[in-house]
């Protein structure tokens, strides 16, 4: 009887506990919706809204990209798509590959970001794993920095140099991946329509799949 009582009030206690844990966890609210609206066609009341979690170093969300870009070309402004960074622990230098982004967004504009994102699915093997394997951290964001400002012209350099110092963009990047995780992302590429998720998460969604959920919305 008395290690019956021993455990219900162990089991109390670490309810307290967590709750404690999980109202001190608790994000604070950013100033504004995280990501990136593309073409900067923000939402009407009647749009159709895609938020993307991509990483900018998965090859999946790569593969992803050109499919969802042609679906975005064939519905015009009925779409609004917002991509937000999210990135993997287990893909090196996702964080800084995607504060990049954050950091471009700020200085330039979205359609910058959304260049840079593309530049970095098509050259990504240059920044995860083998052969980033043996350089200082430094040197990573050196060469990003260098390879940013390739395409969004040298005068941004000391610009985007010292984005990599300034707290706020980091804070940026943190914030878009916490606000995955309170989505429920555990990977890249997840795609949600309207505010619900669509199966096949971590998978590239091809044209005629793209068509096949959104005609039916369309014609609603
Ligand atoms: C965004 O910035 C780029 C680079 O400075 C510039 O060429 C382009 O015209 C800008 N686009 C818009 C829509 O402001
Ligand atoms: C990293 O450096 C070590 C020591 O110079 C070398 O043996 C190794 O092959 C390098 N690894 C890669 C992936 O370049």
């Amino acid at each position: 009887m008395k290690t019956r009582r021993q455990s219900v009030f162990v089991l109390v206690f670490f309810f307290f506990v967590f709750n404690l844990y999980v109202g001190k966890a608790q994000v604070s609210i950013p100033a504004k919706f995280d990501g990136f609206w593309y073409e900067n066609r923000s939402p009407e009341i009647d749009s159709i809204i895609i938020e993307a979690f991509f990483d900018p170093v998965c090859p999946d969300s790569r593969d992803a990209w050109p499919p969802l870009k042609q679906v975005l070309n064939y519905y015009g402004s009925r779409i609004s798509l917002v991509v937000h960074p999210f990135a993997l622990p287990y893909h090196d230098n996702a964080f800084v590959t995607s504060r990049a982004l954050h950091i471009i967004d700020k200085l330039v504009n979205t359609t910058a970001t959304y260049n840079v994102l593309e530049s970095f699915f098509k050259h990504q093997e240059d920044f995860y794993n083998q052969p980033t394997f043996n350089m200082s951290r430094s040197t990573i964001v050196d060469n990003i920095v260098k390879f940013v400002t390739e395409v969004v012209g040298n005068s941004y350099y000391s610009a985007v140099k010292s984005g990599f110092d300034d707290t706020n963009t980091n804070q940026a990047t943190r914030i878009s991946f916490k606000y995955g995780c309170s989505r429920g992302v555990f990977g890249t590429p997840i795609f949600f329509v309207n505010g619900f998720v669509l199966p096949g998460a971590g998978a590239a969604i091809d044209y005629n799949t793209w068509r096949s959920i959104i005609d039916p919305l369309v014609s609603q």
